[in-house]
């Protein structure tokens, strides 16, 4: 009896260690993609079947590679066709794909998430994030071309400037 329930919390516990890691996996942007401020951006991924129920989508920007310091969600409970626990063939995950506009005010580096909510018809809720990805805003890409221009059109007002 002891070694039964010992052996049930083991797998409970492997359940949800599994359960946490098995979150939506993004396809496109790649990894390291430059993303402008206000851009937008069009989403693919994968997300996990887990049975027929509500599967909603959260999408959201992050400071820091472990996801604590929010910038924005900028997609909440987009809903996502239903996964199904029936059928012949029982797919593991679905492919998904949804539009976001970035925020308006980026970190040079920051990351994504994105959260997949179900709740099934046993009226039970899972709720499962992607790992963060690292993207990138181009802001220093930027700054020595508007500093340039800077200079340029600085140069031509002097040159402007001298000719009276
Ligand atoms: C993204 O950039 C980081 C740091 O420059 C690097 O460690 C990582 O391997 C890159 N990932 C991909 C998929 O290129
Ligand atoms: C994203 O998925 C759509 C179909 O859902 C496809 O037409 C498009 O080519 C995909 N884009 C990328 C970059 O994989
Ligand atoms: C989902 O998209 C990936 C990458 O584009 C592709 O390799 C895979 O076959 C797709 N799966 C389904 C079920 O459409
Ligand atoms: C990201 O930008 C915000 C606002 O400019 C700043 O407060 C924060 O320190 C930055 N975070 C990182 C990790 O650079
Ligand atoms: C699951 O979510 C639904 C809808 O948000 C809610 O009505 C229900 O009470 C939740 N169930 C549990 C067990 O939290």
């Amino acid at each position: 009896m002891a070694h039964l329930q010992y052996i049930l919390v083991l797998l409970g516990m492997m359940l949800a260690i599994t359960q946490a890691q098995v979150g939506p996996t993004i396809y496109s942007p790649a990894e390291n993609s430059t993303i402008a401020p206000n851009q937008k951006l069009n989403i693919n991924f994968s997300y996990q079947n887990l049975g027929t129920g509500t599967y909603t989508l959260d999408v959201s920007f992050w400071q820091d590679p472990s996801a604590s310091q929010l910038i924005a969600t900028v997609l909440t409970g987009s809903s996502l066709p239903s996964g199904s626990s029936s059928g012949t063939t029982i797919a593991f995950s679905m492919n998904g794909s949804v539009s976001v506009t970035a925020p308006s005010s980026l970190n040079e580096t920051f990351y994504m998430t994105l959260t997949e909510h179900v709740s099934t018809q046993g009226n039970q809720n899972v709720s499962v994030k992607s790992m963060p990805m690292m993207l990138h805003s181009g802001a220093m890409a930027h700054l020595p071309t508007s500093l340039s221009a800077l200079l340029l059109i600085s140069l031509a007002v002097v040159g402007l400037s001298s000719l009276f």
